[in-house]
């Protein structure tokens, strides 16, 4: 209690709620979460509460009265952060499997109907020849073959098989999604900038290399969208930045877009969330899918109006 309340305990021994609210040390905050404690427990007669503290902690007090304890109160206080992560994991499981299943189906039957329309444009391009119009037969199959890469694309990140991993530089291969989308972000106003340190540039690791390329254009598309909504003159910005912390590749991409509000960041990786009217809600939770699949993790962190930073974690190779 006297860490929590960051107070010495030789102070506290003894001391009533009274004589801690007037104590000297307490700093403000604290006493804030104590006032709102009291109001809950003692006038509420709520049983349970829980807080997040100023480090993000997720906290539990739990409270007990009753007639053997002559009028006294017992309160404790227990740090619940892991088991809340435990419990957050296990929801995006669920979630998760869900996304597999429907995807699989939606993605079969989406299939068989464009494997006919590719067979009967074939059967129609005599006819397109003789009218000076083979140009169109060319622009439906190769739009047909996209959607169908596309399709491709998604039912293998979203199947639980394991990745074909390969070992490779991250530091290389943040290098080449930023040339890939460069021009874009060019197009639409916004700066990508990569940072990297000398003696990292050999930061190996041991990944499916076309998955993650895959979540790393998702999060760098995520930003040129935020970036362009936001009706602003501010130049956009992406920074990426690749470090390491001895275990793990740590790679950070920082936007300068118009952030999230707490119900987007709660639903952020849920399947088919998706705040924009073109969007489909499947790049972060299949982002996440691959991440996970290959024992990373990703962090966000955001302010609504000033910007989203998505922090991707991926063991090094050994
Ligand atoms: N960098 C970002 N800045 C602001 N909002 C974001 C960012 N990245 C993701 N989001 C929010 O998360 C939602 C889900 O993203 P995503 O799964 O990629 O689907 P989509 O891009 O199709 O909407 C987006 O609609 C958007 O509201
Ligand atoms: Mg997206």
């Amino acid at each position: 209690m006297a860490k929590l309340l960051d107070i010495p305990r030789k102070t506290l021994v003894g001391c009533n709620l009274r004589e801690i609210l007037l104590h000297p040390l307490l700093k403000r905050s604290t006493k804030r979460v104590i006032l709102r404690l009291h109001k809950e427990m003692i006038l509420k007669r709520n049983v349970y509460y829980e807080f997040q503290d100023k480090d993000g902690k997720h906290l539990l007090v739990s409270f007990t009265y009753g007639d053997q304890m002559n009028g006294d109160f017992l309160i404790s206080v227990k740090d619940v952060s892991e088991y809340k992560q435990i419990e957050q994991t296990a929801l995006q499981n669920d979630k998760l499997a869900m996304l597999g299943r429907i995807a699989a189906a939606i993605a079969h039957e989406i299939r068989n109907p464009l494997t006919s329309i590719r067979g009967f444009i074939q059967l129609l391009r005599p006819y397109l020849m003789q009218l000076g119009k083979e140009e169109y037969a060319r622009i439906i199959l190769t739009e047909i073959d996209r959607a169908n890469d596309i399709i491709f694309e998604f039912l293998n990140s979203s199947k639980p098989s394991a990745p074909m991993k390969k070992s490779v530089s991250i530091n290389r291969l943040v290098q080449e999604v930023i040339l890939l989308t460069e021009s874009e972000a060019l197009m639409r106003n916004c700066d990508i900038q990569l940072e990297t340190y000398e003696n990292e540039d050999d930061l190996m690791v041991s990944i499916d290399v076309k998955q993650i390329k895959q979540v790393i254009l998702n999060i760098v598309k995520n930003s040129i969208d935020a970036i362009e909504s936001l009706q602003e003159a501010r130049r956009g910005r992406i920074d990426l930045v690749v470090r390491s912390d001895g275990q793990f590749a740590e790679i950070t991409l920082k936007d300068n877009g118009k952030g999230m509000d707490k119900a987007t960041l709660a639903r952020l990786f849920d399947p088919f969330f998706t705040t924009k009217e073109a969007g489909t809600g499947l790049g972060l939770s299949v982002s996440y899918r691959i991440i996970r699949n290959h024992g990373g993790s990703i962090r966000v962190d955001s302010t609504e109006g000033s910007g989203t930073s998505f922090v991707i974690y991926l063991p090094l190779a050994e």
